[in-house]
This record gives structure tokens, sequence and C-alpha cells, in this order.
């Protein structure tokens, strides 16, 4: 069944846990959630971009969402909007059933430009009013992505701040974070402290002067009922990366979050935790070492089984790992 993220967090703080936010693109992304989900009895965050929704079409991505619901009625599952760049983009989200947005005020619509901090707090709040009269969560981010190495946003892609990033842009300052959730009501709050979308977030084995899991702790104790959210956590699996590597892709040395490190956050009021990367890193990695290894199969669904089952495997350790296994 379909819930909203607040009740999820709710008990995920309740009972000490975070729960992993996997993006979904396609049916077999979807299905290894599923899946690992009803192995290891958890509930599921199952979240979308707007590219998501460009690359699925919305019918497809919505009945996707709701064929998981029905084949397996045990499991809660969110259905969050991932980096709405501006309320309008939240009010498709919310008029097409999700059950959370995320208002990204962080940066401006282009997604591209740091905003002001008042922009920030008039756009989330306007979200908020509009989406909690329907039932539906709201995620907001104060600070901005990007590496403390580079001041980079980082993401290969081209999504996130251009240009250089400084470093109190960089971490969440504390007492603006309360405020900010004081003046906007979100459920939950995505902060800055070093992480990076994309493969390359970190050039070498984080510390704790690139990787702040210290400013977790801090925001924490100023706001200890508030749900708060870690992007760019993907851990990026050095076993993974070897797959890719070996069977024709070529992928530059680099490092991730270390799910030790995300651990840490969960004792410290991280209860979402948002990962992309690992999933298409294990699927791209099962696919060509399928293919590489499989010449003469060319029915898909052979290749694609692989994906599945690669990227299940990944979801399955992140439940165990960040404590919701056990708990759906
Ligand atoms: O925001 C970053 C997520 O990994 C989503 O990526 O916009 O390419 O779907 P995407
Ligand atoms: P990764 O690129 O680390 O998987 O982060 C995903 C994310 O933050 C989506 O919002
Ligand atoms: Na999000
Ligand atoms: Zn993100």
């Amino acid at each position: 069944a379909l819930i909203s993220l607040r009740q999820l967090l709710d008990h995920a703080a309740e009972h000490g846990y975070g729960m992993p936010a996997y993006n979904a693109n396609n049916m077999e992304q979807i299905h290894s959630i599923m899946e690992a989900a009803k192995e290891v009895d958890s509930p599921v965050i199952i979240q979308a971009s707007a590219g998501a929704r460009k690359y699925a079409g919305e019918p497809f991505l919505r009945r996707m969402i709701e064929a998981a619901a029905e084949q397996y009625p045990d499991i809660p599952i969110a259905l969050h909007q991932d980096h709405g760049s501006e309320p309008a983009v939240c009010l498709r989200s919310i008029q097409s059933g999700f059950t959370s947005v995320m208002m990204d005020g962080s940066l401006m619509p282009d997604m591209k430009t740091p905003s002001t901090y008042d922009y920030n707090v008039d756009v989330t709040a306007k979200v908020a009013e509009m989406a909690h009269s329907g039932g539906v969560s709201v995620e907001g981010e104060l600070g901005c992505l990007g590496s403390l190495e580079t001041g980079q946003a980082g993401e290969e892609d081209g999504s996130g701040a251009e240009g250089t990033l400084s470093h109190d842009q960089l971490l969440t300052d504390p007492d603006e974070a309360a405020d900010f959730v004081k003046k906007t009501k979100c459920d939950a709050l995505a902060i800055a402290i070093g992480t990076s979308h994309g493969a390359y977030k970190f050039t070498r084995p984080p510390t704790g002067d690139i990787l702040a899991i210290e400013r977790v702790k801090e925001i924490h104790a100023r706001i200890p009922d508030t749900h708060l959210v870690m992007h760019g956590s993907s851990s990026v699996p050095e076993e993974w990366l070897k797959i890719i590597n070996q069977y024709g892709g070529d992928m530059g040395e680099t490092y991730g979050v270390p799910v030790k490190e995300i651990q840490e956050g969960i004792k410290h009021g991280v209860r979402k935790v948002n990962i992309d990367t690992d999933l298409r890193m294990a699927s791209t990695g099962a696919v060509r070492k399928f293919l590489a290894e499989n010449p003469k199969e060319f029915d898909p669904r052979k290749f694609l089984k692989a994906s599945t089952a690669g990227m299940k495997d990944v979801c399955k350790q992140r439940f165990e790992a960040f404590g919701c296994a056990g708990m759906a």
C-alpha cells in the first residue's frame, strides 16, 4: 500500500532505523527494489526524478508503481518525487499520485544557480501548504550539495550547481536549519555535508574534513524532531567498479559514502538516504558481465534479469545495513 513519507519516517525515528530511497526509472529497478524488500521484510521508498518522468512517461511511471503496490500488498511504499525544481513540478507529482515531494529550493528553477535563503523558504513553505492539505509529505533542502574537496557540485551529467561553491554553501548551518523548518513546516530536510550526486564524490576514502558527519550531529541536536535526508549517498561499490572496468567499461578511480558513515548518520537523525548511482553501477556491471560471458545471447530478458539481480543484491545489503529489514 502507498503511504506518506512522513508516516514512514516517523516510524523509522521511533525505531531508530534509516530508509534507503532508491531512484527508479524502469520496471527492472522497481522489481529489484520490491523483490529485495519482500525478502527482508522492509518498507520502501521509491523516488522518481523529473528525468525519470521524462524517460518512462508519466502514465508508465505511475502505473508501474501502482503495479508494485498491487503485486506486493504487504509492503508499505512511499512514492517520492526527487528534486522538484519549482512548485509546479511538485503539483504535477501530487496530481499524479505521489505521496511525497521534494521541493529543492536550494537552487533556482534552472537547477544550476544557488538560491537565496528567502527564495528557498518561500517556495518550500508554499509547496508544504499545498501538499499537506492533500496528505502529501514535503522534503526541503538547505545548503548546496557539492564536494568539500573541489567546491564543485559533481554529477557528470551536469545536474547541480554550476561554478565553485563556498565552504558556507556546502555545509548546512544548524541555526538556519531550525529557522527553515519552523518557517516552511517541511517534514524532512535534506542537508549539505560534503556529499554530491554521481559516481565521482571523493578522490580518496573520505575523512571527516570532506564528509562532515559531525555536522549531522550538530543539526540533529538543534532540530531533533526533523527527519534528516542525506543525498548523494551511494557508496560507489568497489566490486561493481571493478566488474564494469573488467568487462569493457572505463570508470576512473573514485570513492563514495561508506555504509558505516551512513550508519553513524542514522544514529543521529538521518532517516532517508538517497541512492541512485549504486543501482546504476550494479545494473551496468551485471549487463556488461552477462553479455561478455554469453556472446550468443540476444534475448533482452536474459541480460535484464542479470541487471535486476545485481540491483536487488545492493538493495538487500542497504536494507539490512540501515536497520529497516523486518520493519515492513
Ligand atoms: O538527482 C540525482 C538523481 O540521481 C536523479 O538523477 O535526474 O538523472 O534522474 P536523474
Ligand atoms: P547518488 O548519486 O549518490 O546515488 O545520489 C542520489 C541522490 O541524491 C538522488 O537525489
Ligand atoms: Na529527494
Ligand atoms: Zn539528490
